[in-house]
């Protein structure tokens, strides 16, 4: 299992620029970590390395779900901070989770199922600086 340490915001949006060409064009993406630990900067790396405008990836608290287009396919962008797990289960996100484009899961600590050949990281705060931790996505609590 990889892991990583981001001294900063722009380092960790750095990382998510690369693992974009891992999780082209169908991947999945499970964030965990506490609030602020970084999930979003990371997404929003993820998002330009696919072509799309980093400033329009927020945390989609309200929405749930965003969706992005890109020139090589979608970014599916979900946040489950304040869903309970019954509802993540009735709300489609298991179709929309194994579907086409790159998916990047915020707080996927509350997903109740499994997503199979997901990239599952784990994010630390380190002092001002983050640790990033490959998880295995099967050791997850679901
Ligand atoms: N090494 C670092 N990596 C990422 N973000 C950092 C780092 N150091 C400081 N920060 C700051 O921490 C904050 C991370 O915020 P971000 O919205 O990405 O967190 P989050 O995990 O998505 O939180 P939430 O659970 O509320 O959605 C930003 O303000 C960012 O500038
Ligand atoms: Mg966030």
């Amino acid at each position: 299992m990889r892991s990583w340490r981001t001294a900063d915001a722009g380092a960790t949006h750095e990382l998510g620029r690369i693992l974009a060409r891992e999780l082209a064009p169908d991947g999945a993406l499970l964030l965990s970590g506490e609030l602020g630990a970084g999930k979003t900067v990371l997404v929003q790396g993820v998002a330009a390395g696919l072509g799309i405008d980093p400033a329009s990836v927020q945390s989609p608290t309200f929405t749930l779900q965003a969706i992005h287009g890109g020139p090589g396919g979608e970014l599916l962008h979900f946040d489950l901070y304040r869903l309970a797990p019954e509802e993540v289960a009735a709300a489609g996100f298991e179709e929309s989770l194994l579907g086409p484009g790159v998916k990047a899961v915020e707080w996927a600590e509350r997903l109740p199922f499994r997503v199979p050949g997901a990239l599952a990281l784990r994010i630390v705060r380190d002092g001002d600086a983050r640790r990033i931790e490959e998880i295995d996505p099967a050791a997850a609590p679901v």
